[in-house]
């Protein structure tokens, strides 16, 4: 594997991304990392992240200087250019002008394994306000740029390669071919790795961590969980047990497809705790949203902890974290905006000997391919995101049993008819919400004072951002129509049609 060490950056994951396109399988980890422990892990390269510091803040992100002692190659980009530069001696300072956009860069050392291929000149895409402005004892300058003389450095005898430009973003010409050459050339990686291999070196990974001992496991009914889960299966079977606490706020029916998928089909240890009472319990009289949230993540942990202490000792938790998890709950480097119930949830105090969490390096598209290849039915592994605190952050204001029930009914329909539509693979997430508002109407004869149901439908990629999706008028209608004459206390449906920023995706 290669290794990319994120030093902050916002373009980190498309770095992975980007090495494993080339089929070359990559881990990421925080630059917090001991050197030690990375060294136990022969990597084959190291990629040195991006990030919004400047090495001389002492507050800033360093890495030791080990690192580029190990004899595996490593790249530096952006800010980690600076810091091997700085970190081996040489001078990085401020840019008179700060460089930001597309740029025009120089090869200037035709020779360099990392420029083979390139052109002598091409663009690239720049993005710093410091810069290296000398290089280390036994580099030399590779490629410069009008306003950046090293845009490049390397030591090809300690195998250490820099470059102050981006190159795994697309307004970088010959970023892929830039990355191959690391790869490939320098590095010597394969480039045989397909999902298939991250499979079979997963599940021998986890037969050797867990043995003969115990697995347990959050089943969520989500593509995340379940792919996690039946990965774990495949390794260790009966010594897994799932857990699926059921607290009552799924959608409509989802909690009988989980049981009958895991226990039929995959013949799994599966508990289904039927929690919808005792949660609804809880939240009578609760309106504020991070109250919701923090009583139904409460609940969760304390419903888990009651059922796994029932089994005896476990040894192991199971849990279905994806990259962009580890990003968005802040483990990383990035800022909480919503606290998430499912990532690093449970606590340690459970008494688990360890945590498994077998996709964590993964985006989305790629758990779900491994989903496909492990047979899980395609209605779960396309699953639409669905948040761990369910229906209940769609309920503006108090949660009542009924109001489930009609948002679940309002749900089912707005689903189905994107179906009916082919969408339901385009729209990247798409649900109904049961505003707290109700209006007047007028239905037969009589007047109504009945509830407004909103529509949602985004388009996005990473759900850090998203776009409204523009959904046909006629999609809206039907389900508009339906969702009237079939949902009772229903009399208004209206289309939410706000971006993300400045709105998030739910509406609590
Ligand atoms: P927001 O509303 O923050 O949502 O724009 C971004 C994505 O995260 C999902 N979401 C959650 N997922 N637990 C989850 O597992 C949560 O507490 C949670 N809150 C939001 C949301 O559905 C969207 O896909």
């Amino acid at each position: 594997a290669v290794l990319v060490l994120d030093f902050g950056g916002q373009y980190c994951q498309l770095i992975a991304r980007r090495v494993r396109e080339c089929s070359v399988y990559c881990e990421i980890k925080s630059y917090k990392t001991p050197v030690k422990e990375l060294a136990k892990k022969n990597y084959k390269g190291i990629i040195l992240t991006g990030g919004p510091n400047s090495v001389y803040d002492e507050k800033s992100p360093h890495c030791e200087k080990a690192l580029f002692e190990m004899g595996v190659p490593v790249l530096g980009i952006c800010y980690g250019a600076q810091l091997m530069a700085y970190t081996l001696d040489g001078k990085v300072g401020g840019c008179e002008v700060s460089e930001y956009g597309k740029t025009e860069f120089s090869v200037t050392d035709a020779e360099s394994p990392l420029f083979q291929q390139v052109p002598k000149t091409s663009a690239c895409w720049m993005s710093h306000t410091d810069r290296i402005t000398e290089v280390p004892a036994g580099f030399r300058v590779t490629a410069d740029s009008k306003s950046c003389p090293i845009s490049a450095m390397e030591n090809p005898e300690q195998k250490l390669y820099a470059v102050q430009f981006h190159p795994e973003v697309q307004h970088t010409e010959f970023g892929q071919q830039i990355l191959k050459n690391f790869l490939f050339n320098i590095c010597e990686c394969k480039g045989d790795w397909v999902m298939s291999s991250f499979i079979e070196q997963t599940i021998q990974e986890i037969q050797e961590k867990v043995g003969n001992k115990k697995v347990l496991c959050a089943l969520s009914g989500g593509v995340d969980s379940s792919v996690a889960a039946v990965l774990v299966h495949k390794a260790i079977g009966k010594n897994l047990t799932c857990i699926f606490v059921d607290h009552g706020m799924l959608r409509k029916d989802e909690g009988d497809q989980v049981e009958t998928i895991f226990r039929k089909q995959f013949d799994m240890n599966l508990i289904r705790v039927n929690a919808g009472e005792q949660f609804l319990r809880k939240l009578q009289g609760v309106t504020d949203p991070e109250k919701k949230r923090k009583i139904i993540g409460e609940g969760f942990i304390r419903t888990f902890e009651a059922e796994s202490r029932k089994l005896g000792k476990m040894d192991f938790l199971c849990q279905g974290t994806i990259y962009p998890d580890v990003v968005e709950s802040g483990v990383g480097n990035s800022a909480t905006i919503k606290s998430h119930h499912n990532v690093g949830g449970l606590p340690e105090d459970v008494g688990f000997e360890g945590i498994i969490e077998p996709l964590r390096d993964l985006f989305k598209d790629e758990v779900r391919e491994v989903g496909t290849q492990l047979g899980i039915p395609e209605n779960l592994v396309w699953r639409q995101p669905f948040p761990g605190p369910g229906l209940a952050i769609r309920i503006l204001g108090e949660i009542t049993a009924e109001k489930i029930a009609t948002l679940q009914d309002a749900d089912a329909i707005f689903r189905e008819e994107v179906a009916n539509a082919g969408l339901n693979k385009k729209i990247s997430q798409y649900f109904a919400v049961l505003t707290n508002m109700r209006s007047v109407g007028v239905m037969g004869d009589g007047r109504t004072y009945d509830y407004t149901v909103a529509l949602r439908g985004v388009a996005t990629s990473d759900f850090m951002t998203a776009d409204w999706a523009r959904i046909p008028y006629d999609v809206l209608e039907k389900s508009s129509e339906r969702i009237i004459n079939e949902v009772k206390g229903v009399n208004r449906v209206v289309y939410d049609i706000t971006s993300k920023p400045p709105a998030t995706i739910e509406w609590e």
